[in-house]
C-alpha cells in the first residue's frame, strides 16, 4: 500500500517564503518537542536562506540553531535546502570548502541534503553528492523546474536519470516559481517515475492556487513524498496546508499515517505566531492571496519583490511592468536558465539595467557576464556566439565543470578569518557570507563579553557594535 511521506518545511521554507526568513529559533523551540511526535518523513529546518537570515538578520549563529533543533527533534530526519557547487552562498566554490560544510553539516544534525543546481548541469552536483553519500547523508536531487520550449516531461526524465546514475537517493520535483498546473503535474510525475527507481517528492508553491491540486495529481501518479507546511504559515507563496493534505489522505491507499490531533495542537502554536507576525508587520497579509499571475510572469515570489525594491532605490518603480516583460528576453539570451537563486537574482537584475538605461545589454553586471561565461555551468539551451561575443568583449568562454577551475581555497579562508573564529564551523560561516559573518562573530565576542562582565569596556572600544 503506497503511504505518502510528508516533509514538513514550516521551519524553512514557509517562512522563507512569507516572512523572508526571519524566523528566530526562540519562535521554534517551544513546538519542537511536539512537532518530533508527529512522524514526519522529515523536517526541512536549514539552508536555503536560514543561514544567510540567521547571520545577516537574527544574530543568531546558524550553526548554534541546528544543534538546538537536533537536540530538540531527536526522532525526526532533518533536512537542508543545498545549493550545488554555490551551497548556500552566491557563487561557485572549490570542491575542498564543499566537502568540509557538508561534513560539518551531517555532524551537526543534518539527515537529508536536498541539492540542487540552478542551471540543472549535473556536473554542480557531482561533489555535493559524493559529500553527502559519504557522510552518510541522504542525498536529493532536486530538479529545477520551469517552463519553455525546451524544458518538456523528457528533459526532466532524463536529467532525474543522470542524477540517480550520479548517486541520488531521491528525486525532487522543485518548482519553486508555483508553475506547476494539476495536469502538468500528471504528465511530469509520470515520466519522471518511469525514468528513476529510486523514491520521488514534489516541492511547489501555493502562489497561484494550485499546489494542493497538484501534489493530489502527483500523488495519484506515483509520488512517494510531498512537501507541505503547517497550515498558519501555509498557502499564499508557500506551501500547501500540511493537516489538509493529511485529512484529504486519511483513510485512503495514500494515507500518510499521521495524527490529526497531534497536528492541530500545533496549528494552535503556529496561530499564535502567525497572529504575531502579522501585529507586527512582519507578515503581510497580502502574502498569504492567490495570484494567477505567477503563471504569466514565471518569476518566483521573492524575484518580484527584490525587482521591485531595486526599481523602487532607482526611483523608476512605474517601470515595474517594463522590467517584468525584460526578464523573458534576458532569459533566452543567456540560455534559458531557470529561474531560481542565483539565476533569478542575475536575470533580474540584468533587466533592471536594461529597461533603466533605455538600453540592452549597455551596462552588463558581473554576474551576468559570468552566467553568459558560462562560470554557473552549462546553460539548458546554448548560447548564441553572436550574444557570447557581444557580452564577453574577447573573453573566452567556460566548457569545463566551473569548479574544476577553483583551487582550493579553505586554508586561504581560515587565515582570513581566524581572529574570530571560536568553532571549528566559523569558518564555514565566513565563506558563505564574507562580509556579514565577521560583523556577527564581533557581536557574539562583545556579548560574550558582555555577559561575562569582564574586559567590557576595552573590548567594547576595540569592537564597537
Ligand atoms: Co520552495
Amino acid at each position: 500500500m503506497a503511504k505518502i511521506k510528508v516533509t514538513e518545511t514550516v521551519l524553512r521554507d514557509a517562512h522563507q517564503s512569507l516572512i523572508a526568513t526571519r524566523m528566530p529559533i526562540e519562535d521554534m523551540l517551544p513546538i519542537l518537542p511536539k512537532m518530533d511526535k508527529v512522524g514526519f518523513y522529515s523536517a526541512e529546518v536549514w539552508g536555503g536562506a536560514t543561514f544567510d537570515s540567521c547571520l545577516r538578520f537574527l544574530n543568531e549563529d546558524p550553526w548554534e540553531r541546528l544543534r538546538t533543533i537536533r537536540k530538540e527533534m531527536p526522532n525526526t530526519k532533518l533536512q537542508m535546502l543545498f545549493r550545488g557547487q554555490n551551497m548556500l552562498g552566491y557563487r561557485h566554490y572549490a570542491d575542498d570548502v564543499l566537502e568540509y560544510f557538508v561534513q560539518k553539516s551531517v555532524a551537526n544534525g543534518i539527515d537529508i541534503i536536498r541539492i540542487f543546481d540552478a542551471l540543472n548541469d549535473i556536473r554542480n552536483l557531482k561533489t555535493a553528492i559524493a559529500a553527502a553519500k559519504k557522510e552518510g547523508a541522504h542525498a536529493q536531487v532536486a530538479i529545477s523546474f520551469t517552463l519553455g520550449d525546451v524544458f518538456t516531461d523528457e528533459y526532466y526524465a532524463n536529467y532525474a536519470k543522470q542524477c540517480e546514475e550520479e548517486g541520488a537517493d531521491s528525486i525532487c520535483i522543485k518548482d519553486m516559481a508555483a508553475l506547476l498546473t494539476p495536469y502538468r503535474t500528471v504528465d511530469l510525475v509520470k515520466a519522471v517515475k518511469s525514468a528513476v527507481k529510486i523514491p520521488v517528492q514534489l516541492h511547489t508553491h501555493f502562489t497561484s492556487g494550485l499546489a494542493d491540486m497538484c501534489l493530489l495529481k502527483g500523488i495519484e501518479n506515483g509520488l512517494d513524498m510531498i512537501d507541505t507546511s503547517m497550515s498558519p504559515l501555509a498557502l499564499g507563496t508557500s506551501h500547501a496546508p500540511t493537516e489538509s493534505m493529511v485529512a484529504a489522505l486519511q483513510g485512503t491507499e495514500y494515507d500518510t499515517g499521521l495524527d490529526l490531533v497531534l497536528l492541530n495542537e500545533i496549528r494552535d502554536y503556529f496561530m499564535t505566531l502567525r497572529k504575531k507576525y502579522i501585529d507586527s508587520g512582519l507578515l503581510d497579509p497580502k502574502m498569504l492571496a492567490t495570484d494567477t499571475n505567477a503563471l504569466m510572469y514565471q518569476v518566483p515570489g521573492g524575484m518580484l519583490s527584490n525587482l521591485l525594491s531595486q526599481l523602487k532605490q532607482a526611483g523608476k518603480e512605474d517601470k515595474f511592468v517594463e522590467v517584468l516583460k525584460e526578464v523573458p528576453k534576458v532569459r533566452e539570451d543567456s540560455g534559458m536558465p531557470p529561474l531560481v537563486t542565483p539565476t533569478s537574482q542575475i536575470v533580474g537584475t540584468q533587466a533592471v539595467f536594461n529597461i533603466i538605461n533605455g538600453e540592452r545589454y549597455k551596462t552588463v553586471t558581473k554576474e551576468f557576464k559570468g552566467l553568459v561565461k558560462g562560470e554557473y555551468g552549462k546553460t539548458p539551451v546554448p548560447i548564441s556566439k553572436e550574444f557570447q561575443d557581444k557580452i564577453l568583449k574577447g573573453e573566452e568562454p567556460i566548457t569545463c565543470r566551473p569548479a574544476d577551475l577553483i583551487a582550493p581555497e579553505l586554508d586561504k579562508l581560515r587565515e582570513e578569518c581566524a581572529e574570530w573564529v571560536e568553532q571549528d564551523e566559523d569558518v564555514l560561516s565566513y565563506a558563505m557570507f564574507p562580509k556579514v559573518a565577521p560583523k556577527f562573530f564581533e557581536s557574539r565576542r562583545n556579548k560574550k563579553y558582555g555577559i561575562d562582565g569582564a574586559h567590557s569596556n576595552a573590548e567594547t572600544k576595540v569592537h564597537p557594535v
